[in-house]
């Protein structure tokens, strides 16, 4: 007889994005001929840049010749991408980091996931509420407890230092879903609190390619001591439009230890290692010779080039919002806009409202946790015509 893992049949049956579009789904069956504007699930919508294109024809060409042809790559990932990602991310911001100190995958939500293989389903876990749900949802397949720390208007959106202790602790700045950003003191906060609880703390970075001020940090291991108790996941997805070719990365410093059942300190680095190539067999070649063509100096500039134009579509929404009378938060260093529902209206009503009337998909709040209710999320990742024609159509309904 084969049992269950009965934690999967006690978390929600439908994953927020997966309502989200059965909603959307009904509607479109419905009124066929309805011209829906998608701002809903945070997926990009302008095709990779030339400099990614061209260096994965070049991959699918080395593929084509015996002499070149590349099968199983590293589990870790290739050493091309990885030093580029050093030179690149960290460097710069005076981090130094060693080759193994990164590992390469297919995009952070696989990352974020698997990343509690390698942690007791004892632990306390921490998010903040509003929650990207995957930390939530993963956790409690594996049956770990959850507690939420609401992030509202008050405390911009960033939390307050909890008085508890927790055993690992999930933050994601620019934060998806509200688009609110943490200063260097903000993090040093955290990373504080973590050092003197021992807390673990999973910082999601995958939105930092949208940080325009520079008083706001990139990286947790700006933040003096990070190394020690912290790891980074990116994710190319949202930096390069590949969200549908898949690529991502971790960082775990050499330095980071957690406790063993004994008591003894045991260092992450090498643990995740050895997951990583019995569960794994790497991105593909492809992807990470794409991955490795937004370093360049082309890739460079497309790509950012593709991030201020969504940074552009987050203004205009943000700015038509406010002129509709609307409060709108996020989406100034974030691809996020988080708008607060008319008159305290339930987030899922106005969802559908949304969607019944001015046939705009955005995401409703509470789908994010208890404290999303009462916002909608918006993404700014539409073409500029959509996120024009959205923002005219939410105006009329008011
Ligand atoms: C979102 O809409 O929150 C994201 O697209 C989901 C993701 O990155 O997995």
């Amino acid at each position: 007889m084969a049992y269950i893992n009965d934690n999967f049949t006690k978390i929600h049956h439908r994953y927020l994005f997966a309502e989200v579009a059965k909603r959307v789904a009904a509607y479109k069956e419905q009124n066929p001929d309805a011209q829906i504007i998608r701002l809903g699930i945070g997926d990009v919508t302008q095709p990779l840049v030339p400099a990614v294109i061209e260096a994965m024809h070049r991959a699918v060409d080395d593929c084509a010749k015996a002499e070149t042809f590349h099968g199983y790559g590293p589990e870790q990932g290739y050493n091309f991408l990885i030093d580029k990602i050093i030179a690149h991310d960290y460097t710069p911001r005076g981090i130094h980091l060693d080759s193994d100190e990164v590992f390469i995958s297919d995009g952070a939500k696989s990352d974020l996931g698997n990343i509690g293989d390698i942690l007791s389903a004892n632990n306390v876990i921490g998010v903040t509420d509003p929650v990207y749900p995957v930390y939530v949802d993963t956790n409690s397949m594996a049956g770990r407890q959850i507690r939420y720390i609401p992030c509202t208007e008050q405390n911009g959106f960033t939390g307050d230092i909890p008085a508890e202790n927790l055993d690992v602790m999930y933050l994601c700045f620019p934060n998806n879903p509200t688009g609110a950003v943490i200063t260097r003191e903000g993090l040093r906060r955290w990373v504080d609190y973590a050092l003197s609880h021992n807390t673990l703390i999973m910082y999601d970075s995958a939105y930092e390619a949208f940080i325009t001020d520079p008083e706001i940090p990139h990286s947790i291991y700006e933040i003096n001591g990070a190394k020690e108790c912290a790891i980074e996941f990116r994710s190319f997805s949202k930096t390069a439009g590949f969200t549908g070719v898949r690529c991502g990365y971790t960082v775990i410093p050499k330095e980071l230890k957690i406790k063993s059942s004994d008591g003894s300190l045991v260092a992450l680095n090498p643990i995740w290692n050895r997951r990583q190539c019995s569960k794994f067999n790497g991105a593909s070649y492809i992807s990470q010779r794409g991955a490795e063509a937004v370093f360049s100096a082309e890739g460079q500039r497309q790509t950012k080039e593709v991030i201020n134009y969504y940074l552009t579509n987050a203004k205009i929404i943000r700015d038509s919002l406010q002129k509709s009378g609307f409060t709108a938060f996020g989406g100034e260093n974030a691809p996020y806009i988080w708008l607060k529902t008319p008159k305290g209206e339930d987030s899922w009503k106005f969802f559908d409202r949304l969607l019944h009337s001015a046939q705009v998909v955005t995401t409703p709040g509470a789908g994010f946790g208890t404290s999303g209710e009462g916002y909608i999320r918006i993404t700014a990742f539409g073409s500029r015509e959509n996120c024009i024609e959205a923002m005219e159509r939410i105006e009329k309904i008011g």
